[in-house]
Formats: C-alpha cells, structure tokens, sequence
C-alpha cells in the first residue's frame, strides 16, 4: 500500500498540463474519477486491517490534498462550480466523542450525594444464594418471590432479585457502625412494559447504629432528593410491607399528569414510586448475628432506571436498552 501511494503520488506531481494531451480533463480522469488511480488507492483502503488503516489513512489523505490542489489551481479560471471540493468528495474517518449512559450518569450522581453524607460504597455477587437474596432477609418459606414464575433461577442458585442482598452480606461481616450504599443490577421475572424490564439498576442504602429513628430515614431520604431534583421537588411516603423491614413505606415523586406519557408512566395518578424504604427488621439483624436489643437501622432501595427516566423525561423504561444512538449521543458531554 506505501509503494501504490508513493508512485500515486508521483503521477500527480509529474503531470505537466498542456493542451494536447495532458488537458484538465485527463487529469480527472487519471486520478479523480470512479476509475482514477487515486480513488481505487481508496477503494483498497476500504478492506484494510483496521490496524493499517490508520497508519494509511494519514497518507492517503495527504495524497487527496495534494491531488486536488494540483486540479483546482489548474481549474482556477474555470467556472468555480466545476472545482472539486476537499472535503466532500471522499469520505474522510473522524473521531466521535462517545455518551455516558443516563443510568450511569443518575448512579454517579445519586452516589455522591450519599458519599458526600458520610456513607461507604460496596458491591456484591450478581448469582446469589437463597440464604443471602430471601432467608436471612425474612421471607417466609412460601414466599410468591421464591417462585420460578418470579425469579430466574441456575440451579439452586439465582439472579439476585434485589440488592437488599447485599446487605446482609454487608452486615455479616460485623463491622458496625454500618454506613453504606450498595449499586447494582437486579433480575425479575416480568412482563416487559414502559414500565417494567426483566431486569433493572437498584441502588441500596443501609445504616445501622445505636438510636436510629424513622426520622432519620425520612430526612436523608428528603436531603436526598433535593439534592438530586433540586428543592421544587415534591415526594410523599406511604405505608408498604416488605418482610426485611418493620415498619416499611415506599416513597412516591411526582411527575405530573400534564402530558399522555406521564399519565401512562404514572397510572394516571401523576406519582412514580422510586423506592421501598423502613426499619430494619430484628430478625435480620440476628440473621447477621447483630443484637437487635442494642442496635437497630434504617436501609432503602431506590429504582435507578425510574429515577433516570424521572430526570430526563424517558417515558418508556425500554428505551434505556435498546442502545439507540439517537437518544444516547444527546448525553455526549454530560
Ligand atoms: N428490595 C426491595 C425491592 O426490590 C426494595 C427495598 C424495600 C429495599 C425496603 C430496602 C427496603 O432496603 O428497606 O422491591
């Protein structure tokens, strides 16, 4: 390829014009037109190693200036519609920049938040054990969730279904005060919708501590979103179960009810759940071998996805996987 572009390049600079047979005309058609020696060098190029394509693209682009120079001074005192223009005849390679994904953007920034509160990071398995995903974590022996319409299982190990896992996990290595906040994805079993997916990001807060009262959930939770959505925000809390937590509630944000997607989002009721929240049951305290009668805690789960689609006004939870370039390339920079 060198040698082709080197001797390429030598037929142009030696082409002396003259009337006879060395017009314009002959020119185009020896190096620019569909057949000319330079634009088959390009042709080649095409089915090069991406490897070498760099090292040539270089070159060849070099040559392309240098050819088309030569054509358009000749050409100056023609018509300026018949001058070949550089940058577009031939396709040249440009770099890109690439996008964050919103979900990994809406993690960083919801964990800065609780990093800057004081809380540590931590991670766990992805395939989980009964004992870790549902036992420790007081769900009864019948619980629906331990079905296999619920929960993807491998063998007698699983999905993980929610990153509460990772609490006990967390909490089982005795270490207390407990101050952590807990990212990951997670698997369902569901029916895909706008706004349901098989599988989704969680993000898990747990701390435990001597003296910690629901108040103090409620206002880290609020300190939080405020952080996150800026001071308009408005949420509400309502009461809710979970078998890990007594007393437990989810925490609602409004969307509105302005538009169709919203109505839809929201089941007409302008709120999106992002999160379950409570105290955290004794039971699972003594599963991870912490006295309840000395300590107690708080932990929440929070919808990454649903606070992502919050933020940016996504209304269809799919649209975060399908890896569509229109809506990704709008977080280029973010
Ligand atoms: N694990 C629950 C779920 O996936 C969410 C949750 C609720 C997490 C209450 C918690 C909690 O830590 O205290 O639906």
């Amino acid at each position: 390829m060198f040698d082709k572009i080197k001797q390429c390049e030598k037929n142009v600079l030696n082409f002396v014009f003259n009337e006879e047979g060395n017009t314009l005309e002959k020119f185009r058609l020896d190096f620019l037109s569909k057949k000319g020696e330079m634009l088959l060098l390009f042709e080649y190029f095409k089915t090069l190693p991406v490897g070498d394509k760099k090292k040539y693209g270089e070159m060849l682009n070099e040559l392309k200036n240098i050819t088309l120079e030569k054509y358009n001074n000749k050409n100056n005192n023609k018509t300026p519609q018949k001058q070949i223009e550089k940058n577009t005849l031939f396709p040249t390679y440009q770099n890109t920049p690439g996008a964050i994904h919103p979900i990994r953007i809406v993690e960083e920034k919801v964990l800065s938040v609780f990093l800057s509160l004081g809380f540590d990071f931590a991670e766990a398995v992805e395939i989980e054990d009964d004992h870790h995903n549902f036992a420790a974590l007081n769900f009864k022996e019948d619980h629906p969730a331990r079905d296999m319409q619920d929960t993807f299982f491998i063998g007698t190990n699983l999905l993980r279904t929610h990153t509460s896992s990772v609490q006990i996990r967390e909490m089982k290595k005795g270490v207390l005060p407990l101050r952590i906040i807990m990212p990951g994805r997670v698997y369902r079993n569901e029916d895909i919708s706008a706004r349901s997916n098989c599988f989704f990001h969680q993000l898990e807060g747990l701390y435990i501590d001597k003296n910690v009262t629901f108040s103090d959930l409620k206002q880290t939770l609020f300190y939080f979103v405020q952080q996150f959505f800026g001071e308009g925000i408005k949420v509400r809390f309502r009461a809710s179960y979970f078998p890990f937590t007594e007393p437990s509630a989810e925490m609602d944000i409004w969307a509105g009810i302005d538009t169709e997607e919203n109505k839809r989002l929201t089941k007409g009721t302008g709120w999106l759940e992002v999160l379950g929240c409570g105290m955290v049951h004794p039971n699972v305290l003594e599963a991870c071998n912490i006295d309840s009668t000395i300590y107690n805690g708080f932990a929440f789960g929070m919808g990454l996805d649903r606070m992502t689609m919050l933020k940016y006004k996504i209304s269809d939870i799919r649209d975060l996987f399908i890896n569509d370039i229109r809506l990704l390339s709008q977080f280029t920079g973010v």
